[in-house]
């Protein structure tokens, strides 16, 4: 019998509890709609591959019922229930000596399908994951880049056609910027295929973009679980809040521009002026450092107090020229923080020049980075509070 609501998958009370008396996953209950791709995220060890693995019976929950497009799995052969469920893990765990079009089509194969059935229904599949079978499809896994075995993976998971596709990290193991392609192919490919999905990973940002629902975990439990939006705009709990918002402030690091408001202003003294007068200059400032200028007002770099101050007599003739250190670490004003950040850190600098054009603004310290990411995320909340605001006054009317 099918359940009302629709519901693809269904936990209903499950707890894990391994041998040695781990709780894994404690009381767990929430549903999957059909069609619907729902992320699973969370620390490690929280009990994600426990929850996945549980629904294909590869572990045995401990107490409680997990259904199946209504029907519960306990009383369902593994084997059977395998092939209404499609499995893409990390480690691709291709067949070596089998090739990309084999590989692709091992379950069909298994399920007895006729040979030239399973071999289309494979090239097709292929297709579909962007990797045209007539150029990969004799090729061996090990021939293959890492992002091209992701895909064969997740080829060889759908080639069945089954109703429910689980993905343990499945994008876990490449480059960023391949991740992000597949992410992205990954979408579009959902778009057409309209699978139930759970997919399981660590990273916020994967989970937020991917997810039509998102089940944020704490150990063993679901805190949280909701839309994007609502998870990332209202956190049902600090540990939810906690979880998304130290990634959403990274993500606003990449959002928000350097502002010359942002930036602070050391002593500035030229190429050419007299050892003395820097001298001069950063004491009156009581500054550990000053900014080097050319004749142009570009940046040349900076020379510290020792140097302007600690030059004994002879020295004390010189200019800022003998002593000057050339500055590396600069970004356009309007860079993102992020770039900021990183740029602090690639050149080991307290503190970055910011340049307009050729023209020296200020610069940028680790404390003021600080204080531009405060203005945006306080600019961000005046605008959450406005927008419930609103929402107040359409719900009176
Ligand atoms: N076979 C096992 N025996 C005992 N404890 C296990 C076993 N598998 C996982 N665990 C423990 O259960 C918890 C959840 O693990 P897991 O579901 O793999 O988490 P996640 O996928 O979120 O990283 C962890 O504390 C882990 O150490
Ligand atoms: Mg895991």
């Amino acid at each position: 019998m099918r359940p009302q609501w629709g519901a693809m998958i269904r936990f209903e009370n499950v707890t894990k509890r391994y041998a040695d008396g781990t709780t894994a996953v404690d009381d767990l209950s929430f549903e999957v709609a059909e069609g619907e791709l729902v992320t699973l995220v969370g620390p490690s060890g929280c009990g994600k591959t426990t929850t996945m693995k549980m629904v294909n019976r590869l572990i045995e929950p401990t107490s409680g019922r997990i259904f199946l497009d209504g029907e519960d799995i306990a009383a369902v052969a593994p084997v059977k229930l395998r092939r209404r469920i499609g499995y893409v893990i990390q480690q691709v765990g291709l067949f070596p000596h089998k090739t990309v079009l084999e590989n692709t089509a091992t379950v069909p194969q298994l399920l007895g399908w006729q040979r030239r059935k399973g071999r289309d229904r494979a090239a097709e599949l292929l297709d579909l994951v962007g990797l045209d079978p007539s150029v990969y499809g004799d090729r061996y896994p090990d021939q293959l880049s890492g992002g091209q075995r992701q895909r064969v993976g997740v080829a060889r998971a759908l080639a069945a056609d089954p109703p429910v596709l689980l993905m343990d990290e499945p994008f876990g193991a490449v480059d960023p910027v391949v991740r992000e392609r597949l992410q992205s192919e990954f979408l579009r490919l959902q778009s057409q295929v309209r699978k139930t999905v759970l997919l399981v990973t660590h990273d916020i940002e994967e989970a937020v973009r991917l997810g039509d629902r998102i089940a944020v975990y704490g150990a063993g439990r679901i805190e949280q679980f909701d839309t994007p939006a609502s998870v990332l705009g209202a956190p049902a709990t600090p540990y939810v809040a906690d979880f998304v918002g130290a990634d959403r402030g990274l993500k606003r690091l990449s959002v928000t521009p350097i502002e010359p408001g942002d930036l602070e202003q050391p002593p500035v003294v030229h190429l050419d002026d007299p050892l003395a007068k820097a001298a001069a200059r950063l004491s009156a400032d009581g500054a550990r450092w000053a900014v080097v200028l050319d004749d142009a007002d570009r940046l040349h770099g900076w020379i510290p107090v020792d140097a302007a101050a600690g030059a004994g007599d002879d020295r004390a003739a010189g200019t800022v020229r003998d002593h000057a250190r050339r500055m590396e670490a600069w970004l356009p004003v309007g860079s993102s923080l992020k770039r900021a950040f990183s740029t602090m850190l690639q050149h080991d600098a307290g503190w970055i020049a910011v340049l307009d054009e050729d023209r020296f603004l200020g610069v940028l310290t680790p404390a003021r980075l600080h204080e531009a990411l405060r203005r945006s995320i306080d600019a961000d909340a005046g605008g959450i509070a406005r927008a419930e605001v609103e929402l107040q006054t359409v719900a009176d009317a």
